[in-house]
């Protein structure tokens, strides 16, 4: 039997409970497809940091990384949010990316076609959009030395670096062109080339790459103009590379465009590990009231199901049996 280890993290907030939703669904899917699951629970972010003092604990470190893959939930909340920045539930998330060098994020935005009118925008922009973030994970200003809060002449600055190096650049565009291929042989690249030289080397290296690519339409574009035709026209778009906070910003967008955060899935993918995890928060708000919309969690899972285990079927199977319940009215 094929048996696969994963790590679920369920971390704060509305994490447990959307958790514990894609959990039962892989459970379901696993004995129709000889497919055995080894489940470990280890925690993350503020619940981590409550049991441990760290938002990371070395534990859950060492377990993600003997695992097949890690299902996460979200991390943060109120409660941590006068922490010290570096314990912060956010930093565990992060840290868990940079140690396991998750570099490529996955982010589609699909518009199911029971939730066109989920949307805000007019169903006629969004119906039939599909369209996937590639978001450069590990490095640029998230990550970039120095960063800090100082005093300078007399008063604080805050600052933070925004650097690229052209090996993490090929990398993501690599991703970025293998991800075009498979989908419409599209790919935008997003950067702000007019204003920043990283973002200019990163146009350079990305169109150097597109060299091996000669199938793949790359085209450019600044990022304020890619948050512009995101909304009015996402139809335009098929796969978009770009850096972490572009990436952040604009997979945010796509995720309205599908009618919110509860439907959006994620894939943070390494070069031996990946972590599966909702786009969304952990929504404190509504934490515990068992009225988290649990879609983009299950939707994260099948996404594992495709990405780290090369089961389509099964990811098929999950993908139609939520566009099934959407149709059903739930
Ligand atoms: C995301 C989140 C994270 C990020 C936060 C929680 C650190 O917004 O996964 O998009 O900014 O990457
Ligand atoms: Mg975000």
């Amino acid at each position: 039997m094929n048996t696969k280890k994963i790590l679920v993290t369920p971390g704060d907030g509305i994490g447990p409970e959307v958790t514990k939703q894609a959990i039962q669904v892989l459970n379901n899917i696993a004995p129709r497809f000889g497919l055995q699951l080894e489940l470990t629970e280890k925690p993350v972010g503020g619940a981590a940091y409550d049991l441990t003092g760290t938002p990371i604990p070395d534990e859950t470190l060492e377990a993600a990384k003997n695992s097949d893959a890690v299902l996460l939930g979200a991390v943060g909340g109120p409660k941590w949010e006068a922490l010290d920045f570096s314990v912060r539930p956010e930093r565990g998330l992060l840290k868990l990316r940079s140690e396991l060098e998750l570099y490529a994020n996955l982010r589609p935005a699909v518009i199911y076609g029971d939730l066109v009118n989920a949307s805000t925008l007019k169903p006629e922009v969004v119906d039939g959009a599909d369209l996937m973030v590639v978001r450069e994970l590990t490095g640029g200003i998230y990550f970039g030395e120095p960063r800090g809060v100082e005093i300078r002449n007399g008063e604080r600055v805050g600052f933070n670096t925004l650097i690229y190096s052209e090996s993490e650049i090929r990398r993501i565009a690599l991703v970025g062109f293998d991800i075009a291929m498979k989908r419409g042989k599209k790919l935008t690249s997003v950067d702000k080339a007019n204003v920043l030289e990283s973002t200019e080397l990163w146009r350079e290296i990305v169109t150097e790459v597109g060299k091996d690519f000669p199938e793949v339409e790359l085209s450019h574009m600044y990022v304020d103009n890619a948050a512009m035709q995101i909304i009015r026209n996402p139809k335009q778009f098929d796969t978009i590379v770009t850096t972490n906070m572009f990436g952040d910003i604009l997979s945010d967008l796509g995720a309205g465009l599908m009618g919110g955060l509860g439907l959006a899935p994620s894939a943070d993918i390494g070069l031996k590990q990946a972590v599966f995890q909702p786009c969304h928060g952990s929504a404190p708000d509504i934490a515990g009231q068992g009225v988290a919309n649990p879609c983009a969690s299950i939707l994260s899972s099948a996404m594992m199901l495709r990405w780290s285990f090369g089961l389509h079927d099964e990811a098929d199977a999950i993908e139609q049996a939520i566009e099934g319940a959407l149709a059903e009215g739930y």
